[in-house]
């Protein structure tokens, strides 16, 4: 196929047939997270390379093997953000967010890119739905992302997840870690991959990482990290399981969660599906406690997650989980002849101002056509406009799924639809026998069991 008529390798179309999925996702997480205090922000898609060599960490595959990375015209290295986490971060220290009340939180939708080897699940464009909570160290803040990442799978009908943490340590802890990574991989360091040599200097926990299947088996056998914490981070790490019990939400611990991404510190977790392949991770993150500082600011204990929402979407569809129906016209207005288009045109700017959705043929094609269109739309009602509708100013409005039909005045076409479609309405209530309770149209609660 040629090239103009193909999507780039790992990239996915969202086409407008599924599109109200991917808007239930966004629209759910959003609004969940605003419950738990978080406010969107939205960041560049692209952010100088440095800042995710500095944040991410340039001894991670992240960032060694998988950024798109490229000069702009200016002599820029500008990189396409390969997660969410390091922009938000840039964004908090240079707009000043540091400086009002903590913690800060903050919540984003954004489109991500990793050259990695596309798979079900593994995009090179995808998308993260991610949270980040700046100034606080509290393990209640650790806890409760993770209650909020929980309330997201419940809402949207996500069963069968696991959630597995860890504790990463501090620097503190960590440098003993190192060490002992450092005397375990020397041990076998001529069968490293040439990446992994080099990481045994600079940041042998990298080497964790690592795909290759020599280095993935000798990592396997590695000291854990677990294993070398200091009283304070043992200490929030128990806080942190305490209150995850106290809330019900279960978990395991898993010693060899290290992540990815160089600037995690203490609590690291991840949620599991089996549903979806090998891609299981559908959403991930920890504490940073040092990142801010890294980049520039104040010490500002943090943390976050992210998760993917193509693995969110899949998880869904394998799961059979219920998204609401995609939206339908209210009304489709069918016309013959130039004065009834016209006459459409008027009518359909009304009903929009009135936020019905109306469409109406810009085609000019036969009845027929225009009716199969219609059908094809799903709209509610149709009405056709001819050149005698215009004259006598009354056209039929049809109801499209009982067939009936009502005469309405095209001069108050707009107050018409509403009273038809709403004794419309309110008959199909009696038809399924539910009774309608008319005090929630007035919002009294008079009626309303206290
Ligand atoms: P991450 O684990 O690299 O963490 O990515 C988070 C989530 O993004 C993954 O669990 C997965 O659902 C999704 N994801 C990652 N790569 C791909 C891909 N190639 N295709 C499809 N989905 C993918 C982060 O990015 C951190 N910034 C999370 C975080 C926020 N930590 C603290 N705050």
């Amino acid at each position: 196929m040629a090239l103009v008529t193909k999507a780039v390798k790992g990239t996915k179309d969202a086409l407008p047939a599924e599109i109200h999925k991917y808007q239930y996702i966004e629209a759910t997480v959003i609004d969940i997270a605003e419950k738990y205090g978080y406010k969107e922000m939205r960041t560049p898609v692209f952010e100088h390379t440095e800042l995710f060599q500095r944040g991410v960490g340039d001894t991670t595959d992240v960032v060694q093997k998988e950024m798109y990375t490229f000069d702009d015209k200016g002599g820029r290295s500008i990189t396409l953000k390969p997660e969410g986490t390091a922009g938000e971060v840039r964004s908090f220290l240079e707009n000043g967010l540091c400086n009002e009340t903590m913690p800060q939180k903050i919540s984003y939708v954004t489109p991500c890119y990793r050259y990695e080897k596309p798979q079900a699940g593994r995009l090179r464009e995808f998308h993260q739905f991610g949270v980040e909570c700046f100034g606080t160290q509290s393990p209640v803040a650790d806890v409760e992302i993770i209650a909020l990442a929980s309330r997201i799978f419940e809402n949207l009908g996500i069963k069968d997840l696991s959630l597995e943490i860890n504790s990463i340590g501090c620097p503190k802890c960590r440098a003993k870690y190192l060490q002992a990574l450092r005397e375990y991989f020397s041990a076998r360091q001529d069968e490293l991959c040439n990446t992994c040599r080099d990481r045994l200097e600079r940041n042998p926990m990298r080497i964790l990482d690592c795909k290759g299947p020599i280095c993935s088996e000798i990592a396997s056998h590695a000291p854990v990290v677990i294993d070398y914490l200091c009283d304070d981070c043992k200490e929030h790490f128990a806080k942190v399981q305490d209150y995850l019990k106290a809330m019900n939400i279960e978990f395991t611990i898993n010693p060899k969660i290290v992540r990815g991404l160089d600037y995690y510190t203490k609590t690291v977790f991840e949620f599991l599906s089996g549903s979806i392949g090998a891609q299981s991770a559908v959403c991930a993150g920890g504490r940073y406690d040092r990142l801010v500082e890294e980049l520039g600011g104040q010490h500002t204990p943090s943390l976050g997650f992210a998760m993917g929402l193509e693995r969110v979407m899949l998880l869904m569809e394998a799961q059979g989980s219920e998204f609401p129906a995609p939206q339908v016209p209210d009304l489709f207005i069918a016309t013959l002849g130039d004065k009834a288009l016209v006459k459409a045109l008027e009518i359909s700017e009304d009903m929009r101002a009135e936020g019905f959705a109306t469409v109406l043929d810009l085609n000019q094609r036969s009845l027929r056509a225009q009716m199969k269109y219609a059908d094809k739309l799903g709209a509610t009602f149709n009405v056709v406009i001819g050149d005698s509708e215009v004259e006598n100013s009354k056209a039929k409005l049809k109801n499209m799924s009982t067939g009936e039909e009502t005469e309405i005045d095209l001069t108050t076409f707009v107050n018409g639809f509403y009273n038809i479609s709403l004794s419309q309405q309110l008959a199909d209530l009696e038809i399924n026998g539910e009774e309608f309770d008319f005090s929630s149209l007035f919002g009294t609660g008079e009626n309303k069991e206290q």
